[in-house]
């Protein structure tokens, strides 16, 4: 009779035959940064997750750094009244978030930082996408995005993200990183990115949700897997370094299919829906946090993503470091 259960019959086994286990060297930690000073502001639908003023941010780059955690993704809180249709501030060099990269940068040399290309933190329209009409301008977008990229390679940044979901971004940002002499600059592509429910608590942090409509023109179809081969291919061919996956949990699926077709290092991003629904669940005492965070980092790595996006790197690191 075979007997599966020897192989669980203690710890030390089953670490030994244990296939996947997350390491901090895999994790992302996105980080919102706002204006002012001394200040750091709860995401309310985020509980243990802040808006950090720049000065805050550098002191929890800084203690992260001192967990083993050293890749960042940063997001900006804009003001509502430097917001515009073309979104003009996310490309002012001296706008909070290319000071707060080159901040970063400076004061940490060492702290790999990636940077978000895409309108919507800086849109009076609150899309991803330049907005004419109600419909979303493909073409027009690419322009900004690049001007966006050019401005955030300058500043220091390390992998350049576009979460924008325009079709041709990742070429188009490539041949111009590379004619400005940034070829060591990276980019990790959100390939393949749903119009998802569980953005939402991002949103909240950023006040950056559409003022009219919704992303279903660029974002992809949470029903559809066969289209995500379609924008990794593209991904891969327009010179990608990384193909991700998001949301992660609830696509798995989509995470295992770029994994087994593609050579690229894949991440999933944990978004922040992910994150807040294990810490709404474990403040009722419905679910273990602690537990249901490990588990869920765990699955995203055995589906295939060698790198995850997740909000819950520092508490993950704090745990690894006890
Ligand atoms: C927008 C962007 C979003 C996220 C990252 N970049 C939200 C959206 O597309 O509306 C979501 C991240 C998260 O939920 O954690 N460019």
């Amino acid at each position: 009779m075979r007997r599966p259960r020897r192989n669980r019959k203690s710890e030390v086994i089953r670490s030994m035959v244990r296939e996947h286990e997350v390491t901090v060297s895999d994790l992302i930690f996105p980080l919102f940064v706002i204006d002012g000073k001394v200040t750091k502001s709860e995401v309310s639908s985020m509980p243990g997750i802040f808006r950090f003023s720049q000065d805050f941010l550098l002191k929890e780059i800084e203690a992260c750094m001192k967990l083993g955690l050293k890749t960042f993704a940063l997001f900006p809180n804009i003001n509502e009244e430097l917001k515009d249709k073309y979104a003009k501030e996310s490309h002012n060099d001296l706008g909070l978030y290319i000071r707060t990269i080159e901040e970063v940068k400076r004061n940490f040399p060492e702290a790999c930082i990636m940077t978000d290309v895409a309108m919507d933190p800086y849109s009076s329209d609150g899309h991803d996408g330049l907005v004419k009409d109600g419909k979303i301008l493909n073409d027009e977008t690419l322009m900004i995005l690049g001007k966006m990229a050019l401005t955030q390679a300058r500043a220091g940044a390390d992998i350049i993200g576009p979460s924008d979901m325009m079709d041709g971004r990742v070429g188009y940002l490539r041949e111009l990183l590379d004619n400005e002499g940034f070829t060591d600059v990276s980019i990790m592509a959100y390939t393949a990115k749903y119009a998802s429910a569980f953005y939402g608590p991002f949103r909240d942090a950023l006040n950056s949700a559409p003022k009219a409509g919704d992303k279903k023109t660029y974002q992809m179809d949470p029903a559809n897997q066969a289209e995500a081969l379609i924008e990794a291919e593209l991904d891969m061919v327009e010179g990608a370094d990384f193909l991700m996956v998001k949301p992660a949990l609830a696509y798995l699926d989509v995470i295992k299919l770029l994994y087994d077709n593609f050579e690229l290092p894949i991440a999933g991003y944990n978004v922040s829906g992910e994150y807040s629904m294990v810490k709404a669940a474990a403040a009722k005492g419905w679910i273990d946090g602690d537990k249901a965070m490990v588990e869920s980092l765990t699955c995203i790595k055995r589906a295939g993503a060698k790198i995850i996006l997740t909000y819950f790197a520092k508490e993950f690191a704090e745990r690894q470091g006890r």
